[in-house]
């Protein structure tokens, strides 16, 4: 199962969850990946030191696979490109865990993907027959896809991609890739309306794709990404409730029939921004007195959540 969790927002905790609903699922007992997607590499710096990363990124960001592709055409095995991130495999370990969390980094200049992308498939345009561009458009935007399905059939229970926050090239590969998407949302006022705007524009990517793919006989498949629902993070709690203005947020969200979680993440600065200097979700940090004990309860439900509505989408199919 490959799953995108996708905002076009910046900082609305899409790595947070990310990090933590992996780190959740590998303790009881999956195999997971994460793939971060995002040029701003936070999901890669939770797990990686600097150091670490600084001695690994020369071959092993998902940058450089895109280069390879983007440059040489090579296809090359991403497989190669994934790490163990030591803190969090010890931890656990510690905990008794038999599940794996594996991590492919990013790269600040994952950014210039985006562009290098957009050249790839309109470079040569002119003179080009709408067939053959559209033909490169498939085997560009389906490159991720073609790239992780061994690995999601074969290695992984579950792959994870956290994406910029965008709708660009690389985004769409990753939408394109993906068997469910997970969306991350604050209740506000303009969280609220760009939900809406963003599954309309999610639609319409995957449709664009569609028409081209039912056109083509080399194999592209239309893709049908099963949409899991909008989590409502950093939510502020006043004695244990979401705050009215917030909770209206919600319910009108609700009342779009957009399909969202029960859980809500709650709002808890200190607590979620430490954790990744550990390079260990907050999910497995160890307890201690009530510390965490309320984010790991919902982080918990969260990922309960999530794990239903994949056997939900898996029944589906
Ligand atoms: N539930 C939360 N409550 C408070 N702060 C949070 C929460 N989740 C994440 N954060 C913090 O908010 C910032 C943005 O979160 P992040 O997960 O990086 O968002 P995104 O990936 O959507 O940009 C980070 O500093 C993170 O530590
Ligand atoms: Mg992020």
């Amino acid at each position: 199962m490959i799953i995108s969790v996708i905002n076009y927002k910046g900082g609305v905790g899409k790595t947070t969850m990310t990090a933590n609903i992996a780190a959740e699922m590998a303790y009881r007992g999956k195999k997971v990946l994460v793939l971060d997607l995002d040029p701003q590499t936070n999901l890669t710096f939770s797990f990686l030191t600097v150091e670490q990363w600084q001695h690994a990124y020369q071959h092993q960001t998902i940058k450089r696979w895109y280069d390879a592709f983007i440059d040489k055409d090579e296809e090359l095995d991403l497989k190669d490109f994934i790490t163990r991130p030591e803190r969090a495999h010890k931890r656990l370990r510690a905990l008794e865990a038999t599940g794996i969390l594996d991590l492919i980094p990013s790269h600040l200049g994952l950014v210039n993907v985006d562009n290098d992308l957009a050249i790839k498939i309109w470079k040569g345009n002119q003179g080009v027959t709408e067939r053959s561009h559209r033909y490169e458009y498939l085997r560009i935007l389906s490159r991720l896809k073609t790239g992780l399905i061994p690995l999601a059939k074969n290695e992984y229970d579950i792959i994870l991609i956290d994406c910029p926050p965008n709708l660009n090239y690389v985004t769409q590969t990753a939408i394109i890739a993906s068997d469910g998407l997970l969306i991350p949302a604050k209740p506000d006022y303009l969280s609220t309306l760009g939900i809406s705007e963003l599954k309309q524009h999610l639609n319409q990517l995957i449709e664009d794709y569609n028409s081209k793919a039912q056109m083509e006989p080399y194999g592209y498949k239309p893709i049908c990404p099963y949409w899991l629902g909008v989590v409502f993070t950093m939510v502020g709690l006043w004695k244990n409730e979401p705050y009215q203005t917030l909770q209206d947020y919600i319910d009108r969200v609700k009342r779009q029939q957009i399909g969202t979680f029960e859980t809500l993440i709650t709002e808890n600065k200190t607590d979620y921004s430490e954790a990744p200097e550990k390079g260990i979700p907050v999910v497995l940090t160890p307890a201690s007195k009530d510390r965490y004990a309320s984010i790991h309860m919902r982080l918990k439900a969260l990922t309960s959540e999530v794990e239903a509505k994949i056997q939900q989408m898996k029944s589906g199919r």
